[in-house]
């Protein structure tokens, strides 16, 4: 049968490549729903979208020209064609992503595309593992499996700032903090991830290694 495994966490909590190891693991398809925020964030600005018109962001979104792949070994995002898995990582597209996820016209219609592409996958695949930050919650409250992944704020900056600036040393660990805390800030109405939403189990891995982490969430799928 399928199983819908659902990942919420922060940032820097593991959750994208945790859940990337899951779902190898469990040999399903893999969902990133933040790729999405971030992809149709990148097609507004490459369109010169204010990003404070609500309602054209909301009418680029219903429009977005998406299309993933959902092998979490290769995974893989197009807009209109063009290949934005780069593009959307960059530092310009994290401090604006914010103002498009809290559009709620925009949030409305992501739940819609993510319920339809969670369903899709799990039958292609035998499963699925989504990750967000309202997964267990919103789009997939009914999971099989919800988990919410948190870790301290100590190792959270840690993990980032190793992503992002390739060193956890004192500079680059204030580079990301700054980053980091105000994204979370910006975040704020969409996710609070201080206490699990009921049923949900939580999942931390401050003191956890990747492989760990991995174990961890597969443990839970198991159980
Ligand atoms: O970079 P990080 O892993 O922290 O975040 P992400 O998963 O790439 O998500 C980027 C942004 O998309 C978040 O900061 C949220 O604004 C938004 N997002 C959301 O609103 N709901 C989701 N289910 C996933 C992401």
């Amino acid at each position: 049968e399928q199983v819908v495994v659902a990942i919420d966490g922060p940032s820097g909590s593991g959750k994208s490549s945790v859940s990337r190891a899951v779902a190898t693991r469990l040999e399903v398809g893999y969902l990133d729903t933040g790729a999405m925020y971030r992809a149709l964030t990148w097609w507004c600005l490459e369109r010169g979208l204010d990003l404070s018109d609500q309602d054209a962001v909301a009418v680029a979104s219903r429009e977005l020209p998406l299309v993933m792949s959902h092998d979490p070994q290769a995974p893989a995002i197009t807009v209109d064609g063009t290949a934005v898995d780069l593009a959307i990582r960059e530092t310009r597209i994290s401090e604006a992503v914010s103002a498009v996820a809290t559009n709620l016209a925009v949030r409305a219609d992501m739940k819609q595309r993510q319920r339809v592409l969670i369903g899709e996958i799990a039958s292609a695949t035998g499963g699925v593992v989504a990750e967000g930050r309202d997964i267990t919650t919103v789009v997939a409250p009914d999971a099989d499996v919800r988990i919410l992944l948190t870790a301290s704020e100590a190792a959270r900056l840690a993990r980032r700032s190793k992503e992002l600036h390739g060193s956890d040393d004192d500079s680059s660990l204030e580079r990301t903090r700054e980053q980091v805390v105000a994204r979370d800030a910006k975040d704020s109405t969409v996710s609070q991830f201080s206490v699990a939403a009921d049923g949900v189990v939580t999942v931390d891995t401050s003191d956890l290694d990747f492989e760990q982490s991995v174990q961890a969430v597969l443990d839970v799928v198991r159980a």
